[in-house]
């Protein structure tokens, strides 16, 4: 397992360093990360951007999503946000739609937006916890 990790990691930072536009190895691939504004789903935002793919960030927090899309923008990457509350059973109807108006088509969902138990942001957990069905 420890073997097959560190093969994957060689295979990624090998790919980095050679990937410019098509030869990047998610060259054109369209991902979107929920909960892509910050803390783990930021750093897979980060890393999807670093192999080339177009980015869809779709968070409730809009100026932190705006935030990354315009660094990414500024570092050449096709990236777009789109704000949104997932416990809304109808947005994500909403989302696949602008997505793909958007860029087109859908290659990954990275499904990561959720609570955990040390907020790094406690002004968006909050705005999440204010929104859950039951507490
Ligand atoms: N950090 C950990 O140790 C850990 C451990 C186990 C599981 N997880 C899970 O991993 C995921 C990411 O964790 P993290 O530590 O990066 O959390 P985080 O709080 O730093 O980031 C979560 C992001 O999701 C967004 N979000 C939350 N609920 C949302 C909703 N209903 N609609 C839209 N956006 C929403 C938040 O605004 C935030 O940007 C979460 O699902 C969490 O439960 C984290």
């Amino acid at each position: 397992m420890t073997q097959r990790l560190q093969q994957i990691a060689q295979q990624l930072s090998a790919s980095r360093s050679q990937c410019n536009s098509q030869k990047c190895l998610l060259a054109s691939q369209v991902v979107i990360v929920t909960g892509g504004a910050q803390g783990i789903g930021e750093a897979v935002v980060t890393l999807f951007a670093q192999h080339g793919a177009k980015i869809a960030i779709s968070d409730i927090d809009a100026e932190r999503s705006q935030r990354l899309v315009e660094k990414l923008e500024k570092e050449g990457v096709d990236a777009a946000y789109f704000p949104g509350d997932l416990l809304d059973l109808s947005f994500p109807q909403t989302l696949i739609q602008q997505v793909l108006k958007r860029f087109g088509k859908i290659n990954c969902l990275v499904n990561n937006a959720g609570m955990h138990s040390k907020p790094v942001n406690p002004a968006s957990s909050l705005m999440v916890y204010e929104r859950l069905p039951e507490r």
